[in-house]
């Protein structure tokens, strides 16, 4: 085949950095083949490209790796599936096949476990917007809520009359643990003593049943002494509430938050390196209940963790549709995928693996997607050999958050597969087509085209 000319270019020499850890390699690119034995080429011609793939696999391995971390080191333990970070039904009836029952934000992820068969004792229904008709669906199904507002507590209190049924609560509280941000726009206030203001506004109304508490501080929290604060705060508050009103607190949910080995933007070390393990966690959190909860007593200890579970699950496969030379002298590549179904590329940098060897000295480029949109950049700082139109990028981890916020804009969303523990290739979301984009549209008869 004969070799395009192409200009050569001059690069900045970049001398005498001490980040052992931030540059890659200068020589070609990581060759990625396949996913659990499953050759990208054989996904691609059958599914089409760009392509989601999840790894029933390391789905499973992961939720277990979690959930042993806990359950080695405290008799009471909940995994409650943060839906809001995948709720493909696939994906939410492997992590219920494990054992977790479900966390939803909005009458319909409460909707969709509910078809999942998930009963509502089962469910945590959690979030600051919720209408009085899914609470009315929540409180006559058993499912356990956690409270926002002083709106949610007098909605509550209206539902529980209508249904006759004292509804079984928990209030979510926000506090100091020493992170930013502070995510205090959800739930109570722990040190303004707002939290105990929404207990006695419980206790004075004696409608609702204050069974739990809950605190959710963040997400990709680095930091595990977090949790520890985060844990003693809430016992300390389940006992005060316990002696003064005698409810008793069944179960202190600590949410989520933990993360993923992804490469947060702006972290200057690698995951490997600057992620904690899971055990670390699991161990601030246990010990501080067990330093703290009275002789005898274990409540249960309720996690919701999405991303740690679910994102190095998932791979996206994209393709290269064009190559140019940029003005500043990096390489541009146009992919088929962007941030329209890659929401998280705007703050990490994900593992770029192509399908094959290229040859060639790696330089620094960047990867845009189809869009028509300047926003759209899925890497802006790769460093990859020239790579030939065709070549297949498999982007990771991308398993959290990015099919569920996904946007319908521009393209059309693509399909999703699953490898099963055997080598088994199942399509669990369809590639769309232009029904899915007009089947809800109407157009008024005046307005109609003529034929
Ligand atoms: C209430 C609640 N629980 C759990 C989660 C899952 O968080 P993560 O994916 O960081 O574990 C979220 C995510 O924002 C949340 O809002």
């Amino acid at each position: 085949m004969a070799r395009r000319y192409e200009k050569p270019v001059i690069h900045r020499l970049h001398m005498g950095h001490t980040n052992k850890f931030g540059f890659a390699s200068p020589y070609g690119a990581k060759v990625r083949k396949s996913i659990d034995g499953v050759p990208i080429e054989e996904l691609v011609s059958r599914f089409g490209s760009p392509l989601f793939v999840f790894s029933e696999r390391r789905l499973r391995q992961k939720f277990r790796e979690v959930k042993n971390a806990f359950t080695l080191r405290y008799p009471h333990v909940e995994f409650s599936w943060s839906y809001k970070t995948n709720y493909l039904d696939a994906i939410v009836a492997i992590l219920h096949s494990e054992g977790a029952t479900a966390e939803v934000v909005s009458e319909f992820e409460y909707e969709k476990a509910r078809r999942m068969g998930i009963p509502g004792p089962k469910i945590i229904y959690n979030g600051p917007y919720k209408p009085i008709d899914s609470l009315r669906v929540a409180v006559s199904e058993g499912a356990r809520i956690n409270i926002d507002t002083f709106e949610e507590i007098a909605d509550l209190e209206r539902v529980a009359d209508e249904v006759g049924k004292r509804p079984k609560v928990a209030i979510r509280v926000n506090m100091d643990t020493g992170i930013y941000p502070r995510w205090s726009r959800f739930g109570f206030n722990y040190e303004s003593g707002q939290a105990w203001d929404a207990v006695k506004r419980i206790a004075l109304g004696g409608k609702l049943d204050l069974i739990g508490l809950h605190c959710h501080m963040g997400t990709f929290i680095l930091k595990p002494e977090a949790y520890e604060i985060e844990t003693r705060k809430l016992v300390e508050l389940a006992y005060r509430i316990e002696d003064e009103f005698g409810f008793k607190i069944e179960y202190i949910d600590v949410g989520g938050g933990f993360p993923s080995r992804n490469r947060l933007k702006g972290i200057y070390l690698p995951p490997e390196v600057a992620v904690p393990p899971i055990e670390e966690y699991a161990e601030r959190i246990t010990t501080a209940l067990l330093n703290n909860l009275r002789p005898g007593d274990y409540p249960l200890l309720i996690l919701e963790s999405g991303r740690a579970i679910v994102d190095e699950a998932g791979f996206l496969i994209t393709t290269v549709h064009a190559t140019k030379r940029l003005p500043d002298g990096r390489r541009g590549y146009v992919l088929d995928a962007g941030v329209n179904v890659l929401f998280t590329a705007f703050w990490y940098h994900f593992n770029v693996e192509v399908d094959r060897e290229v040859s060639g000295a790696a330089e620094p480029c960047v990867l845009y997607g189809p869009l028509c949109m300047n926003i759209d950049v899925v890497e802006d700082r790769a460093h990859l050999p020239p790579l030939p139109r065709g070549t297949r990028l498999i982007l990771s981890p991308v398993g959290a958050y990015n099919v569920t916020q996904w946007m319908q804009f521009i393209r059309y969303r693509p399909a999703v597969v699953l490898i099963g523990e055997n080598g088994e290739v199942d399509l669990i979301r369809e590639a769309e087509d232009i029904s899915d984009i007009v089947s809800r549209e109407r157009v008024p008869e005046r307005l109609k085209p003529k034929s």
